[in-house]
């Protein structure tokens, strides 16, 4: 079987890796400083990490597909009814999702500042860095801003927050497209191991 021979630009690296994937070199130092927390020198996610990134895909993937009954919800407060003719199951489930979702991205972010995530490919161009960067950190921001401003407006009747949440579910949707576009991009144009590392976990926690 041919080995392929990758040589990293960084100087404190220089490791060969078998194989059409590129894996992260594991002594690799990188300068860049992913959101901070590639410097505890972590090579992949840990199975709570994993477990919490598809969780909250599930989550959100609902809030988009059933989100009738909170519209239809909202619709009858905003209308002037005191309580709107329809059932609300539907629509408590959009809060209930949406409420775990805020929890759940809390938990990440901890995670990810005290355990670390792993840094990018080490001879990843520094453009899509930023761009990963930015996208991460969009996600992440959003998905704390779409709990509060449903909150806003469902338990506080704050018309604005449901327009501003309206607004970030359309950006939250951009991010998704760039975030999914470009782990496909990685894994089947840059033959990247970045794919993979959201489903091989690295350690427990
Ligand atoms: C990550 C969490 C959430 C996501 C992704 C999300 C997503 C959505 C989506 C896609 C809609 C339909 C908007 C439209 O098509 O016009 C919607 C409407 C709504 N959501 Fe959420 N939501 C989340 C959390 C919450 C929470 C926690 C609450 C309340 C406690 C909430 C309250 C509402 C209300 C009141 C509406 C109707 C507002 C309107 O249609 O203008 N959402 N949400
Ligand atoms: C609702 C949809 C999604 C959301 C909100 C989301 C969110 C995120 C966030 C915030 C991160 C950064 C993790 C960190 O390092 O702290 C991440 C990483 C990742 N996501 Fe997603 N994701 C979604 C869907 C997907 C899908 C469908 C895929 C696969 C096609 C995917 C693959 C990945 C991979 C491979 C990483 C690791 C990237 C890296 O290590 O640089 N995600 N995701």
């Amino acid at each position: 079987m041919l080995a392929t021979k990758s040589v990293c630009r960084e100087e404190r690296c220089g490791t060969e890796t078998v194989g059409r994937r590129r894996a992260v070199p594991p002594n690799h130092v990188d300068k860049w400083g992913y959101m901070g927390s590639d410097k505890k020198g972590v090579q992949g996610y840990s199975k709570a990490q994993i477990g919490l990134h598809w969780a909250v895909v599930v989550l959100v993937a609902f809030q988009y597909v059933a989100h009738d009954g909170i519209e239809r919800a909202w619709r009858g407060f905003t209308g002037g009814e005191a309580q709107p003719t329809e059932p609300l199951q539907t629509a408590y489930l959009h809060i209930a999702a949406g409420v775990l979702v805020f929890l759940l991205v809390l938990a990440r972010i901890y995670l990810r500042f005290t355990r670390g995530a792993p840094p990018p490919p080490a001879d990843e161009p520094k453009l899509l860095k930023i761009v990963a960067e930015a996208v991460h950190g969009s996600i992440y921001i959003l998905l704390l801003l779409l709990p509060l401003s449903g909150s806003a407006a469902w338990f506080f009747a704050i018309e604005a927050a449901a327009d501003a949440h309206e607004f970030f579910k359309t950006l939250l949707l951009a991010a998704i497209v760039l975030h999914v576009g470009g782990a496909l991009f990685q894994h089947f144009l840059r033959r990247s191991d970045v794919l993979m590392r959201m489903f091989r976990a690295e350690s427990a926690k």
